[in-house]
């Protein structure tokens, strides 16, 4: 396995992508990214990347609201990913990150008057929250207020410190609010709480990031188990009372939530709903459920 990026409209070596330290995206955080993952089937010897297309419609969006003029259409993207992803010959599960920005070596806060460029690389990664059930707090930090929907870098800086506020406090995961005090998403994540047989997530004008994989699991849990989703705004004191909580996220995958605020939710154990939620996710994103296959993007040629 070697490492590739698709660099200035190249593929080149990883460790030969470079971007000059004038660059107007690292200053004032003006670049859109995504996260996408290749999942490893090993049986099949094959590599699935999940819902790419999804991905890389939203990342046009955020180019959208950005000014940011990306060259590519999103089959030509999906393409540039599918030919980086196979250079690499991967065998195992991956992560993949794409970025479209300000290229210029230029100062001053603006959007206009500036080069764009798009660039992706991947590389191997496993689970993010890389335990069976997380521990998470209620963060002092709010979610902005606007919080548009893309993944622009600059809106990522509330996260990060909530992030590690979370962490230097002993808990897995931080859990945002609104700025007037309803339960947002975690700093990479959506959540979901399961109320009365119900699952419950907030709605898009919580300032969540509509996630692909939010959008995953409401359709799992509608086709596969029969359970609606209701996006509703959530109070602090639900998440106490709610009889399960998992977070979803592409890098994150579907995470159980055992404890929040040092309260136990439900038995403290990962609930018999998230249990089935993760082992159907589990085997739709590598590519194991017929009735999902169109997810699923093949990047091996069969032998
Ligand atoms: C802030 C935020 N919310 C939610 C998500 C989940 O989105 P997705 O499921 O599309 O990865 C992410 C990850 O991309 C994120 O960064």
């Amino acid at each position: 396995m070697s490492l590739y990026a698709y660099f200035s409209k190249q593929f080149v070596p990883l460790s030969e992508a470079k971007i000059g330290i004038m660059t107007h995206a690292f200053h004032y955080g003006t670049a859109v990214f995504e996260g996408i993952r290749g999942n490893w089937n090993s049986k099949q010897q094959q590599l699935y990347l999940f819902r790419l297309k999804e991905h890389y419609e939203r990342m046009h969006d955020g180019c959208q609201i950005l000014k940011i003029n990306l060259p590519y259409t999103v089959d030509e993207l999906c393409r540039i990913t599918i030919e980086l992803v196979e250079r690499c010959d991967f065998r195992e599960d991956i992560y993949i990150r794409p970025m479209a920005y300000k290229s210029s070596e230029a100062l001053g806060v603006r959007l206009h008057d500036l080069d764009d460029d798009f660039l992706v690389f991947a590389f191997p990664w496993g689970p993010y929250l890389d335990m069976d059930k997380a521990r998470c707090c209620v963060s002092s930090w709010r979610r902005p207020k606007e919080t548009p929907q893309a993944k622009i870098t600059g809106l990522y800086v509330s996260s990060a410190l909530a992030k590690t506020e979370a962490f230097e406090n002993g808990f897995d995961e931080a859990i945002m609010l609104t700025p007037d005090g309803y339960v947002s998403e975690g700093s990479g994540e959506n959540i979901f709480l399961l109320i009365d047989g119900r699952l419950v997530t907030p709605p898009s004008y919580n300032n969540i990031l509509l996630g692909i994989t939010r959008d995953t699991a409401i359709t799992l849990a509608k086709n596969e188990l029969g359970i609606e989703t209701i996006e509703s705004p959530i109070e602090r004191c639900e998440l106490y009372t709610a009889d399960e909580c998992f977070l979803t996220g592409t890098a994150a995958n579907i995470t159980s939530v055992a404890e929040i605020d040092r309260r136990k939710i439900g038995s403290g154990e990962v609930g018999e709903i998230t249990r089935k939620l993760q082992q159907l996710y589990s085997d739709l994103i590598q590519g194991n459920n017929p009735k999902y296959l169109d997810w699923c993007t093949p990047v091996y040629k069969k032998a």
